[in-house]
């Protein structure tokens, strides 16, 4: 039986970055490194994910890596945030087996707790620290308008506005409200990812988890407007770098990841310095 929150305590919400994955559309770069490290105009993609995370409050991150990539993840983020009051954790996921699969092994890390689950590839303009500071208890997904559905699971409203159905990558029409990668949940969700089977193409899938939480009348949809990119191909990689200097994306992070990078940068010069005489 999934757990029964107790909504009575405020619990904290934890965050979770899924940056898993083969990426072979993303071939011959991705042989390099993982997608979620290679540069989004100025900076490794995962700055964005941990942006949005941690403008949001969230100061408990763990980050999900393959196993191949895990060194270029910690050398990178291991010690970026120390002293700062953003824990960083990480975790290997042996193969991509669903996006739910980031619940299944963030269970020790979600605890008791919330947590907020984003995607290593998503990048976001809006803020959600309000939402997230609201958030007691259930489901809460963001949506926003595409041109291409089909790409994406997309939800369905009824005429007063209410979620009644969430499609992953529907074959014909359904909505062009396509259900972005930030997903928050009450702690139930590690229970409920781990009685999902696998779909037909062999993972477990975020939208089950979804409808789990919008059957019982628990999931509530946000709509919003900023940009909002999916950069899994190399012309998706291209356009979320221009789409991030114009909408000056890169220029609005929060000060913490702000003043963490540009000491960083800093303290890597110097030692480069030393290094050359
Ligand atoms: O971007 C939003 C979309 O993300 C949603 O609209 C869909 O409902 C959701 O299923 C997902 O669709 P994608 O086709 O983009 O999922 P993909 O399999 O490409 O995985 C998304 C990211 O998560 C990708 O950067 C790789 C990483 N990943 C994926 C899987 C399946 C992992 O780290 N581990 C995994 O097991």
């Amino acid at each position: 039986m999934a757990k029964t929150p107790n909504i009575r305590r405020k619990k904290e919400m934890k965050g979770i970055i899924l940056a898993g994955g083969s990426a072979t559309r993303l071939y011959p770069s991705t042989l390099v490194t993982s997608k979620q490290l290679l540069p989004v105009y100025d900076r490794p993609m995962i700055f964005y994910p941990l942006n949005t995370l941690i403008r949001a409050g969230i100061r408990d991150i763990l980050i999900i890596v393959a196993p191949e990539h895990s060194g270029d993840f910690m050398n990178l983020l291991g010690a970026l945030f120390f002293n700062r009051g953003v824990k960083i954790s990480f975790q290997v996921q042996q193969e991509p087996r669903g996006l739910p699969e980031a619940f299944i092994l963030g269970e020790n890390h979600i605890d008791d707790d919330n947590v907020a689950l984003i995607l290593g590839d998503n990048i976001f303009q809006d803020d959600f620290s309000s939402v997230v500071r609201d958030f007691r208890s259930g489901g809460q997904v963001f949506a926003t308008q595409v041109n291409d559905p089909e790409r994406f699971g997309v939800v369905k409203f009824d005429r007063q506005g209410k979620a009644n159905r969430i499609v992953e990558k529907p074959d014909s029409f359904v909505s062009d409200y396509a259900v972005t990668g930030l997903y928050l949940y009450d702690s139930r969700v590690v229970d409920v990812a781990k009685r999902l089977k696998p779909s037909r193409r062999g993972e477990l899938e975020i939208v089950d988890l979804h409808n789990w939480y919008l059957r019982r009348g628990e999931l509530k949809v946000k709509t919003f407007k900023g940009a909002w990119l999916d950069a899994g191909t190399h012309d998706a990689l291209l356009e979320a770098g221009n789409i991030v200097r114009q909408n000056k994306i890169n220029e609005n992070f929060d000060p913490i990841i702000v003043e963490a990078l540009a000491e960083y940068c800093e303290a890597h010069k110097r030692r480069m310095k030393r290094r050359l005489g």
